[in-house]
């Protein structure tokens, strides 16, 4: 993280204090960044110190004199995003800063903006010499981070992907999905091909069903104005929930890096079709600042996909997630279908699941079949767990922590490639939300109850 000058554009919003900032803060302390910058630009009439001040309220057990030192690296300019000049400004700025301070000028741009600015700012950017085109070899590299909602559906996806090929390489932009650097996420695929009891059992003759299942205790807080345009299907499903399924279902890369992830990764993306879906929405969801009187945007979505492979033929797939329900969880479940019980007197019909709790508390559990203790031939399900914090310890670094250090490093499959993105969204387009229905559900609930109709009908245990 040495020698790189971070530059925040919408520096003033809620991202960058409640993520960006602490995450650099935290690799600050750790003694991974020595020699660097950080400039956040944005259009409000702010002081540098506003920004530190509110940005310290999301730091857990800070270091005064450390965040003074960090806080002596970071400057703040007024900018408005229609504005051409400002941004040759902005460069003329951070170069003069960059020769004063001996910096290379490696830069990494990260908008933390909506997406709708994201054209715009990319062509603004390049005009204005903030950021050029850089080839891979270049050591002197400029990388382009965009967040999530890349866009609103598969056309602007696309629109937006143009607009950036014509000004950089791919190689330079990171379309980014934090849930890509979540350490458990990061173990799948590693668990998944250097293990032989799992590998040679991934696929549709062993495996009855997966469910990915994200739940937030947490409403939409002072989010209203965006969420209420998206709604849980374009704002966790369309990227986090379908990175993941992609991630359980690809074929193994020829190495677990960038390009070779990237690619296995699309091909799944690629071959998604969806088959059934309902919606749910809060109890006072209506109410909350910024949303729509009367408004029918979910908060919650359970849906059943298939994976149009061989691998994968006829292998459903379950996704659920929904904000203010009972628990904080993501989790995924790998149910492996039952043997014929011929040897026991009686078999519990709901076991061999591997279960992948990416957190809280990161784990992995295998349920087995086992003896009961004093009966003869019959089965119990005991499960077999291997908890992460146990073995390793507590320190996993936030996700945005890892996300930086591996853009940084040059990783790309952190990032999602440009046609990942528009098969997602491509997935989603064909769901006509029109005809979904919504049900409504109790703050701190599991969802509607109309989830066990969704899952009687599909003859699924849907795990919570
Ligand atoms: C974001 C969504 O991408 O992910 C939020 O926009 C959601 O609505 C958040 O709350 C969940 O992330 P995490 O890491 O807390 O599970």
């Amino acid at each position: 993280m040495n020698d790189v000058t971070f530059i925040v554009l919408g520096a003033s919003g809620d991202l960058a204090r409640r993520k960006l900032l602490p995450a650099l803060y935290a690799q600050f302390v750790a003694g991974t960044m020595e020699k660097f910058l950080i400039i956040g630009a944005a259009i409000d009439v702010l002081s540098r110190d506003q920004i530190l001040s509110e940005t310290k309220l999301f730091i857990k057990d800070i270091d005064e004199g450390q965040f003074k030192k960090f806080s002596e690296r970071f400057y703040y300019q007024e900018l408005d995003f229609a504005d051409a000049d400002g941004f040759s400004r902005l460069n003329m700025f951070t170069g003069d800063l960059e020769k004063k301070k001996g910096l290379s000028g490696k830069r990494l741009i990260y908008f933390a903006t909506a997406s709708s600015f994201y054209c715009s700012v990319t062509t603004h950017c390049a005009a204005s010499g903030l950021a050029v085109k850089k080839e891979p070899q270049d050591t002197v590299w400029h990388r382009l981070i965009y967040e999530k909602p890349f866009g609103y559906d598969g056309i602007s996806a696309h629109e937006i992907n143009a607009c950036i090929a014509q000004h950089f390489n791919e190689a330079q932009v990171y379309r980014i999905d934090h849930y890509l650097t979540k350490e458990l996420v990061g173990n799948i695929a590693l668990v998944r091909f250097t293990n032989c009891v799992f590998e040679p059992l991934w696929n549709n003759r062993y495996i009855d069903n997966v469910q990915v299942v994200v739940s937030e205790e947490d409403g939409i807080g002072d989010r209203g104005g965006y969420y209420d345009n998206y709604g849980a299907l374009k704002d966790m499903v369309q990227n986090h929930l379908l990175e993941l399924v992609a991630l359980l279902a690809m074929e193994a890369p020829e190495q677990l890096s960038g390009e070779y992830i990237r690619q296995e990764r699309a091909r799944v993306l690629q071959k998604l079709r969806f088959s059934d879906i309902i919606f749910g929405q809060y109890e006072g969801y209506t109410s909350e600042p910024g949303v729509r009187p009367g408004s029918q945007t979910e908060t919650f979505v359970a849906l059943q996909l298939y994976v149009d492979n061989p691998r994968w033929a006829g292998i459903p797939f379950y996704l659920k997630t929904g904000k203010k329900l009972d628990k904080k969880e993501t989790v995924i479940h790998i149910k492996f279908k039952q043997v014929d019980c011929l040897l026991a007197r009686k078999c519990p019909s709901d076991t061999n699941y591997l279960t992948i709790r990416v957190s809280p508390d990161p784990a992995f559990s295998l349920t087995l079949n086992a003896k009961k203790p004093g009966v003869p031939n019959e089965v119990v399900p005991v499960n077999m767990d291997f908890c992460h914090s146990c073995l390793f310890g507590e320190a996993i670094p936030d996700s945005y922590e890892i996300l930086l250090q591996e853009i940084v490093r040059g990783e790309q499959a952190v990032s999602v490639r440009s046609d990942e993105i528009e098969y997602a969204w491509k997935f989603i387009d064909s769901i006509d939300q029109t005809e979904v229905p919504l049900y409504m559900y109790k703050p701190g609930s599991s969802g509607p109850k109309e989830l066990e109709d969704f899952a009687y009908k599909h003859g699924v245990r849907l795990r919570s």
